[in-house]
């Protein structure tokens, strides 16, 4: 007789559950889709993930350089961004790939250390100047439209000896890097982003060491990434707009979270708060500020855990005011979908305090969502979810999905399962437009295999598979990619195309 534990039960409704919600509210349709007149595609990388050259022409050691570094080493296999994708050297073949692709547009990150040795602005250094000149006009020359993250995770290791994100300098030091990106760059950049995913800058322990002061050093952190974002915006808003006329925001990664019962829409709520919402809210909200149920929460259990005050810091009515609607646009890299609940279970799970224990939900991913190559879940009914409630709570602001991907640890490059992905969110965010979100334009994450942070080069998100081995690190095309090129020739979303590989892609050109 067949026999079902609770656990395994409980996972199956939830599969039931979502394949509901998935059916029920994306599109079954399986004619080919058009995406809206004016819409962008593009790809994206960032400086410490592809460039290597980690301290070539006069560049100074960033934070992951530094704990790269650490003897004995911190990541499997030893890996660092030492040379990484060698894009320093291959930016030309980089720029040929998004030829190849068709890419209205390339998001890449600028080594602040590369730019600013010191990290101040005493001493701008030619050859990184020269560096990102060479790559802005390569791109510039197809037609490829250059957008801009300042700070993508690599603080110059010698703020970080003074406090980093926690010191409130450091608004200062930023928006002083700003402002000379947007001198150097801004006659023809046009698209800024100020910093990328403040929630992992802030918690990203691995680098920043924040790890043992976690529910104070992150809302530190948290603080002051707004207030140096609303400082940045602040300089271009009164240097640079008139001349450049640009846009500029900032880039938040945004999970979804799924309440598993009807018990637990509060918790997920609350995940969304602490997770997003206290970058969203700032910035997006009519009030300004940390979201409240933050406030109240950390206020009261920082009260209770006898301190003084709350443990999250406050912001003056100035920054409040600096930083509500300092963007031109809300950036979002968009991951994963979880599973949210709060239940007796909680008590004592997190650390105290912490940011987790704040927060006080437990989040998982059930076991059907996961396959064994991949980090990745495909759950497209969460991005949709996920816009949705951005278009209803956040005033429908113009969006831009700054990253979006599917990771494999497999080699080779049929890679069905990103193909399948890409088709799946693409769709998703189209059910979301045609319901009134003002999206954009979409980022695939990421042009090539890279540097994926704490898992080294093991995980990969490339359209194009960086051969690490050979010594020339050439670059392939994957299924991925042919079927991206496809989208972006067509502007269609063609749930049946079938990529063919047989043709070499700069032929289709
Ligand atoms: C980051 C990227 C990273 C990607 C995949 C995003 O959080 O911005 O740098 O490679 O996720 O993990």
């Amino acid at each position: 007789m067949l026999t079902i534990d609770i656990g395994t039960m409980r996972n199956l409704l939830l599969i039931l559950c979502a394949i509901a919600l998935s059916t029920a509210e994306l599109q079954e349709d399986t004619q080919p889709r058009k995406f809206p007149d004016g819409f962008l595609f593009g790809s994206a990388t960032s400086a410490y993930q592809i460039e290597g050259a980690w301290n070539v022409d006069g560049k100074s050691e960033s934070i992951w350089d530094h704990i790269t570094h650490r003897i004995p080493c911190v990541l499997s296999n030893c890996d660092t961004g030492d040379v990484a994708a060698n894009s320093y050297y291959l930016y030309k073949r980089d720029v040929e790939m998004m030829r190849e692709l068709g890419l209205d547009f390339y998001r890449f990150s600028i080594s602040w250390t590369r730019i600013l040795p010191t990290g101040f602005p005493d001493k701008i250094n030619e050859a990184g100047k020269n560096y990102y000149n060479n790559l802005i006009d390569e791109m510039l020359k197809y037609n490829i439209t250059p957008m801009v993250t300042l700070y993508h995770g690599d603080l110059p290791q010698k703020l970080q000896q003074i406090g980093g994100w926690t010191n409130p300098e450091v608004s200062n030091w930023f928006s002083d890097y700003a402002r000379v990106a947007f001198e150097l760059f801004g006659d023809r950049v046009k698209y800024w982003f100020t910093i990328n995913e403040p929630k992992e800058t802030c918690n990203q322990d691995f680098a920043t060491g924040f790890k043992d002061l976690s529910g104070i050093a992150d809302y530190l952190c948290a603080k002051h990434v707004l207030v140096a974002h609303g400082k940045a915006y602040e300089i271009y808003n009164n240097e640079f707009r008139a001349s450049q006329n640009g846009n500029v925001g900032i880039v938040l990664s945004a999970m979804w979270y799924e309440p598993e019962s009807d018990k637990d829409i509060e918790a997920a709520e609350d995940a969304a708060m602490f997770e997003w919402g206290q970058f969203i809210h700032p910035i997006f909200s009519e009030t300004g500020d940390f979201p409240n149920i933050m406030k109240e929460r950390i206020a009261n259990r920082s009260a209770e855990q006898g301190f003084p005050s709350s443990r999250l810091p406050k912001f003056s009515p100035e920054e409040v005011a600096l930083v509500k609607g300092s963007a031109d646009f809300c950036g979002l890299n968009h991951y994963y979908t979880f599973i949210t609940y709060r239940n007796e279970s909680i008590n004592g799970l997190y650390e105290s305090p912490s940011y987790h224990d704040d927060m006080n939900v437990i989040t998982y991913t059930p076991n059907d969502w996961k396959n064994t190559e991949s980090a990745s879940t495909n759950v497209p009914w969460g991005f949709y979810k996920l816009l949705t409630k951005i278009r209803n709570d956040y005033g429908n602001p113009p969006t831009y999905i700054t990253e979006n991907g599917f990771d494999s640890m497999a080699d080779g490059i049929v890679d069905d399962n990103r193909v399948s992905y890409y088709k799946s969110y693409l769709n998703a965010m189209l059910d979301a437009i045609s319901e009134g979100s003002d999206i954009r334009l979409y980022t695939a994450w990421s042009l090539m295999d890279n540097f994926e942070w704490g898992t080294g080069y093991k995980s990969k998100y490339g359209l194009y598979e960086v051969n690490y081995t050979s010594g020339k690190f050439e670059r392939v095309p994957r299924k991925s990619a042919y079927f991206y090129r496809n989208v972006l020739k067509t502007r269609v979303l063609d749930i049946n195309f079938e990529p063919d590989m047989s043709v070499p892609i700069c032929e289709e050109n």
